[in-house]
């Protein structure tokens, strides 16, 4: 990366980057994958690692509000349902992370960005979950949204993302067929059971809405990202893709969205929505949303409480190394 900034300097380098610059663009514009050994733009290989570390950030902090009621599942079934979603979430940060590294960049270095509180995670996580119906309407909402904005993430051109995305996306879909069942039970329950799907909704349809990031007039990052084919629609068209979706699913659970706004517009074919209130998310991202503090605490304390498993592992992964090289000496003489 060094490179690319002396270049500056040197006149027939910044030639050759220039050059390597065009195949680049040409390839990516062909729909070709960039591997982890091909030349890249600095740039691009900055916002992929912002970008992939970003969204492994979201998947282990993600955990935390719905790992929260593994113990107060209300049957086996959900138990069982809601551990393997949560696990499949820790997984996803694993694939992401390895993905992230091959862009020359270590997981302690990750890590250590998530537990200072220097690196962004999906503001969303910020809120609380304050009843069982909450878990209904995560899976519903939150991965019907991280579905939205991941299926086109299947073909972006950095190969390593692009192949760990297909597989998230189908653990994705089954995340928000059970947060949907989830929800339709308790909608077709009592009384009592419908006023906190009713709740849920109420409290998580602006933040999920919110997910997509900033309108596409005040995102920065869009143009280029776009052009580098890692991105393939802007915020507001995903937005407006999951609102399309998601309306009638609620008006299937004979729910009600908590948008006075929110009308059906019959010469575009969308769903029009109200304002979003863009300073809750900046004050969110900026780290004083709801739950901000408790969940860097937790994920510090979970780093702590750890670090003797990870220690262990490679003291053992070193002995078996230097028995097997012993081995092959004996072998070999
Ligand atoms: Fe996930
Ligand atoms: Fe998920």
């Amino acid at each position: 990366m060094y490179t690319q900034a002396l270049n500056t300097l040197d006149p027939q380098a910044a030639a050759e980057d220039s050059v390597l610059e065009a195949r680049f663009q040409a390839r990516i514009d062909a729909e070709e994958k960039i591997e982890p050994n091909d030349w890249m733009p600095a740039a691009y290989r900055r916002t992929l690692v912002r970008q992939i570390s970003q969204h492994a950030h979201s998947e282990i902090i993600g955990m935390q509000p719905e790992g929260n009621w593994i113990t107060r599942a209300p049957s086996l079934r959900r138990k069982a349902a809601l551990l393997a979603k949560v696990q499949d979430e820790g997984g996803h940060g694993m694939y992401l992370y390895a993905a992230a590294e091959t862009l020359g960049v270590s997981r302690e270095e990750l890590v250590e960005q998530l537990v200072s509180g220097k690196a962004k995670y999906s503001s969303i996580f910020n809120y609380p979950t304050l009843n069982w119906a909450d878990i209904g309407a995560i899976g519903w909402l939150v991965d019907g949204a991280a579905i939205m904005n991941q299926i086109p993430l299947c073909r972006c051109s950095y190969g390593p993302y692009a192949r760990a995305m297909i597989r998230v996306c189908k653990e994705e879909s089954f995340h928000q067929r059970q947060g949907y069942e989830l929800m339709l039970t308790l909608c077709r329950g009592t009384p009592e059971q419908k006023a906190m799907a009713q709740d849920a909704l109420n409290r998580w349809w602006w933040p999920s809405l919110m997910m997509f990031g900033p309108s596409d007039t005040e995102s920065v990052h869009s143009g280029q990202t776009m052009a580098w084919k890692i991105k393939r629609f802007s915020n507001d068209e995903l937005r407006q893709k999951f609102i399309d979706a998601t309306v009638p699913q609620g008006h299937f659970l004979g729910l009600t969205f908590p948008d006075p706004d929110l009308a059906f517009d019959e010469a575009t074919g969308h769903w029009q929505h109200g304002e979003i209130d863009w300073s809750e998310f900046a004050r969110v991202v900026a780290g004083d949303g709801p739950c901000n503090r408790q969940r860097l605490a937790a994920k510090r304390k979970a780093e702590a409480d750890g670090a003797w498993v990870r220690e262990a592992a490679l003291a053992h992964a070193d002995k078996r190394r230097q028995r097997q090289a012993a081995a092959w000496r004996v072998a070999a003489e």
